[in-house]
């Protein structure tokens, strides 16, 4: 088994934003050295919501192109790394199917996640929704993924797919060591959380994270947003009248404040601490004004790039049509190892 293997994923639903940059792809590219890496456009937990909500055939066939073009804008290596869409590899439902007979009701029933995606109208949630973890366990250890970079809000997600992991490795222990695998099939997978962006809040209400799904285009920095929209977005964001601190200590309780300078710090690779050493004390029109010029420097040459890649829909879809090659290759031989090991 491979030793330090990434997954991650993103959904093709639509307005990919800056959370979405700092709190994920940005951090897949950084690993894309280090880590053996496969990257999912997740499209199989797109069509979980209602489908006013993704939209239908037609938006997601372009969103999938969408993100696909957002990851190679943002410098993963399609070559270094596998790029490809999750319904093409066969796998993750097979595996998700078994997993949704290892993991239990109650440990679903406790995922915050669904609890906020279905609303008041539980009866009327897709059981997708509901069994979503059990297919990101199986996204995850179909490859035995050993690290998932991911924003802070998917950390019981995590959890949930360790637990899969352990149950899977107790209940079929004697079968594991009898196939030769030793003591245990499935890694521990382990979160990557962190950085000064793992949870980027919207721009109009510091309390609520910045998402692709909230109505007011102005909460959210979408990765096309041309220069123009970015700056307004940015002077526009939500702020209070104090000016900006000098320490960490005195964003407490201010939370428009501390996402602002957690965005700038994100963008350009300094800590909060040294983002409010050059502006603490100032006005926030000031830091704004700083802020605008660094996102429109990062964001703008990306934004260019996805709208140039998806002007190209052949070139996409031959990544992901290589990458997919490549993931079902292993795919398949966990799929085969995880059949004997369940005796089917
Ligand atoms: P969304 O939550 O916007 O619908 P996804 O569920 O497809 O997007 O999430 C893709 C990745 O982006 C995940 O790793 C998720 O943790 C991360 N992410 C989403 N929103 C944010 C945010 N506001 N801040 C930081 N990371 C985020
Ligand atoms: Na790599």
């Amino acid at each position: 088994n491979v030793q330090q293997r990434v997954f991650s994923g993103v959904q093709p639903t639509g307005n990919l934003h800056l959370g979405n940059y700092l709190g994920a792809i940005k951090r897949f590219a950084e690993l894309q050295d280090s880590f053996d890496c496969l990257y999912c456009v997740v499209d199989m937990h797109a069509i979980t919501p209602d489908m006013r909500v993704w939209g239908g055939p037609a938006e997601l066939s372009r969103n999938i192109r969408e993100v696909t073009a957002a990851y190679l804008a943002a410098g993963i290596d399609p070559q270094k790394n596998i790029i490809f869409n999750q319904s093409q590899v066969s796998g993750h439902a097979e595996l998700a199917w078994v997993f949704n007979c290892v993991a239990r009701l109650g440990w679903l029933n406790r995922m915050t996640q669904f609890k906020e995606k279905a609303g008041k109208d539980r009866e009327n949630a897709s059981v997708g929704l509901y069994a979503y973890p059990n297919l990101m366990a199986a996204d995850i250890l179909l490859y035995h993924a050993t690290h998932v970079p991911v924003g802070e809000d998917q950390k019981q997600h995590i959890e949930l797919t360790r637990d899969i992991a352990q149950k899977f490795n107790n209940d079929f222990a004697e079968s594991i060591a009898s196939n030769g695998f030793g003591e245990s099939y499935f890694p521990l997978t382990e979160p990557l959380i962190g950085g000064p962006a793992a949870r980027v809040m919207s721009l109009r209400d510091g309390s609520k994270k910045m998402s692709k799904s909230d109505p007011s285009d102005l909460s959210r920095i979408n990765l096309t947003d041309d220069a123009d929209a970015v700056a307004s977005k940015i002077r526009k964001a939500k702020t209070d009248p104090e000016p900006l601190p000098t320490e960490l200590d005195g964003l407490k309780g201010r939370p428009e404040a501390e996402n602002l300078v957690g965005i700038y710090a994100a963008l350009s690779g300094a800590s909060k601490e040294e983002v409010l050493e050059s502006y603490g004390g100032g006005q926030f029109s000031t830091f704004k004004g700083a802020l605008v010029e660094l996102a429109v420097e990062r964001l703008g040459p990306i934004g260019n790039e996805m709208k140039r890649l998806v002007a190209d829909p052949g070139h996409i879809d031959a990544v992901l049509r290589d990458g997919a090659a490549r993931a079902r290759a292993i795919a398949e031989v966990t799929m085969a190892q995880v059949k004997d090991i369940v005796g089917f």
